[in-house]
């Protein structure tokens, strides 16, 4: 039904010659063709990168994008740009975008839309804090994180987009969400999309990101509404990232 998804999110890591040494690790090996596997670099090393993947399955993405096309927003990158260098998939949304670079739902929905204009796959990132989680608030949270950012998107353009689900406290801490815990947030964000979209809750496909290692990865794959992952710290690993695909 749902092609699982297991992406990378390199972050701010990553010269162009340790992005190739990395490339070069992960195709040293099998990867399960039945998971569609991507990786998030940074701008400076897409270009490298998608010369280095050439001829294997693995997809290319961006981790932001600006939503105009050119303009005077110095310091950032245009859909444009990333279509030229014929990235599939952006992060749109990533928790540490809008803790640290001030990314509202407003700003999230802006890029949802000019990523799919352009035929980029936004994965979009959703999550609570601790102190949200702990005040009962998550559920509330996460919908408003995905009704706001999914505003005035149609209903043909569902299928291009992947949710991930990341508790901003289980990120880089080591602390994964239980899989039951992550499995119940992936099937009420499920439950939301079918409120704004109907049958097409079925066909989206939604990842859920924090800490996701080899020795966990079975475990979230598993459940029944966890569809892929989005990967920090161990898709820094090509052994770990190989693993991660052909959990
Ligand atoms: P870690 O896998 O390092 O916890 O990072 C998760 C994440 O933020 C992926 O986008």
């Amino acid at each position: 039904m749902r092609t699982p998804i297991i992406a990378g999110n390199w972050k701010m890591n990553n010269t162009i010659k340790e992005a190739i040494e990395l490339i070069d690790g992960i195709k040293k090996n099998e990867l399960n063709e039945e998971v569609e596997a991507v990786v998030c670099v940074p701008f400076t090393a897409i270009r490298d990168v998608k010369e280095a993947i050439k001829g294997t399955k693995i997809k290319l993405g961006a981790q932001n994008m600006h939503w105009e096309e050119s303009g005077a927003f110095t310091g950032e990158v245009s859909p444009l740009m990333l279509n030229e260098l014929e990235v599939e998939y952006c992060i749109v949304g990533h928790s540490e975008r809008r803790q640290y670079f001030s990314e509202t739902d407003e700003t999230v929905n802006k890029k949802i839309k000019s990523a799919l204009a352009h035929g980029i796959k936004p994965i979009v990132c959703v999550g609570e804090t601790l102190t949200q989680r702990e005040a009962n608030k998550a559920e509330e949270v996460v919908k408003n994180q995905v009704v706001k950012g999914f505003e005035g998107i149609s209903v043909e353009d569902i299928n291009n987009i992947v949710i991930a689900y990341e508790p901003i406290w289980a990120i880089g801490t080591g602390k994964t969400a239980s899989s039951d815990d992550a499995n119940a947030m992936c099937a009420f964000i499920r439950e939301t999309i079918g409120e704004l979209y109907g049958n097409e809750k079925d066909n989206i496909r939604i990842q859920y990101g924090g800490s996701v290692k080899p020795n966990n990865i079975k475990e979230l794959m598993g459940k029944s509404d966890i569809d892929g992952a989005l990967v920090g710290g161990a898709s820094l690993k090509a052994d770990d990232f190989v693993k991660l695909i052909n959990y």
